[in-house]
């Protein structure tokens, strides 16, 4: 074999190992095996999952119901919120609500409201204030609650903010992009996150939202 053909086919494997290492730790928006919920103390006290079907286009209103059910009314930073309906939900229900997204994106123009069980309009003059930039620590400093729903590159961040200012954090995490970390060979993202914010003395509490996949939400905090 010529050297040069020695040389690339070393670059031709290197990428594919890349892509496949790639690949198994990016896709998380499955559910969490039953396998890593077990050898997580923290991921093993979670009820088995509820879910129901088509409600994962609903997750932002299920979401909404969780937060209201769970947390004291406040100053919320949805991070890396799209669109925005979180944020508009938070807001309809007395909430300071605020879109952290580094791209400009309009709210959508309707949702289902499933307490009325319809579908509601959002009138093209409804707005929510956005901030449109990356995340970054000291944009916490506004706030009492972050929330971040299949957020990128802020799911560490996030966590590094609760152990430094005590502000409160609900990750719901899926997709590993833009992360400063990644798991252990064999590790699972979520128990990734767990033993992050374990380490950092946080109290974290796992729950389910009900819809099929990755459902499982980490409110996490300083006490
Ligand atoms: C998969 S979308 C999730 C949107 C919405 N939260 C949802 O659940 O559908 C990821 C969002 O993260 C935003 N994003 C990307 N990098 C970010 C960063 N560094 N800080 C905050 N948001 C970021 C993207 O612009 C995008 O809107």
């Amino acid at each position: 074999m010529t050297k040069r053909k020695h040389k690339r086919e070393k670059a031709q494997l290197f990428q594919a190992l890349t892509r496949q290492s790639q690949s198994a730790v990016t896709h998380t928006e499955s559910p969490v095996p039953a396998s890593v919920l077990a050898t997580s103390p923290t991921l093993a006290t979670l009820p088995e999952s509820n879910e129901l079907p088509k409600m994962k286009k609903f997750r932002f209103q299920l979401m909404h119901e969780w937060i209201l059910r769970r947390l004291p009314k406040g100053r919320v930073a949805d991070v890396g919120g799209g669109k925005g309906l979180l944020a508009f939900l938070l807001q309809q229900s007395g909430w300071d609500a605020t879109v952290i997204d580094p791209v400009e994106q309009a709210l959508p123009s309707k949702y289902k409201d499933l307490t009325l069980n319809r579908r509601v309009k959002i009138a093209a003059t409804d707005t929510i204030p956005r901030l449109t930039q990356p995340f970054a620590p000291e944009l916490a400093d506004s706030f009492d609650l972050l929330v971040s729903m299949h957020a990128h590159g802020c799911n560490i961040q996030l966590i590094d903010v609760a152990a430094a200012s005590g502000k409160k954090v609900v990750l719901l995490p899926c997709c590993i992009i833009d992360e400063p970390l990644l798991p252990a060979p064999g590790q699972h993202w979520m128990a990734c996150l767990v033993e992050y914010a374990l380490a950092k003395n946080l109290v974290v509490e796992p729950f389910r939202l009900n819809f099929r996949g990755q459902n499982i939400g980490l409110y996490i905090h300083s006490e």
